[in-house]
């Protein structure tokens, strides 16, 4: 299958978690490609089988996190997808609070089945996400 990550990352932790994402995605025998929100082509990234968007944590720490405006607004530019397997990710330090929801529901407002959420403290692949990659088939 062909994957899409998409990532936004202010200091590289959730760009260095999306890299190590799509290797685990190439060795469970994917094409995968991994972007910055800034750089990936919305087109292109509809086109692929799969995606996975994810966001470095905003908020004040405890209450009022979510992604940022350029995830969403790159989530919002994706044409329909159809019903095409998706994941959300984010790279935080305390807590997350309700963010992936909300992006699962934004990218599901796009036409995602979103079956994959995931959340990392640091920059690297969070555990499930090997399984994830594994049930695209
Ligand atoms: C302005 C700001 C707000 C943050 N708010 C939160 C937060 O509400 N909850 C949390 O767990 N981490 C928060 N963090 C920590 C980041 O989400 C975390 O360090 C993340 O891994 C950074 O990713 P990046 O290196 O890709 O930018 C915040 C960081 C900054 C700079």
């Amino acid at each position: 299958m062909k994957v899409a990550i998409v990532f936004d990352s202010s200091t590289g932790r959730t760009r260095a978690a999306a890299e190590e994402m799509a290797e685990v995605a190439r060795a469970a025998g994917h094409e995968c490609t991994v972007r910055s929100v800034q750089d990936a082509d919305p087109a292109e990234v509809s086109a692929a089988d799969a995606l996975c968007v994810g966001s470095w944590c905003q908020g004040l720490f405890v209450v009022f996190q979510h992604a940022t405006t350029a995830t969403m607004d790159f989530i919002d530019s994706l044409d329909e997808l159809g019903g095409k397997p998706a994941a959300v990710f984010c790279t935080y330090k305390t807590a997350v609070g309700g963010m992936l929801p909300k992006m699962a529901a934004r990218l599901e407002s796009r036409g995602a089945d979103v079956t994959g959420s995931f959340k990392s403290r640091g920059p690297y692949a969070a555990e499930g996400f090997k399984d994830w990659v594994e049930s695209l088939g």
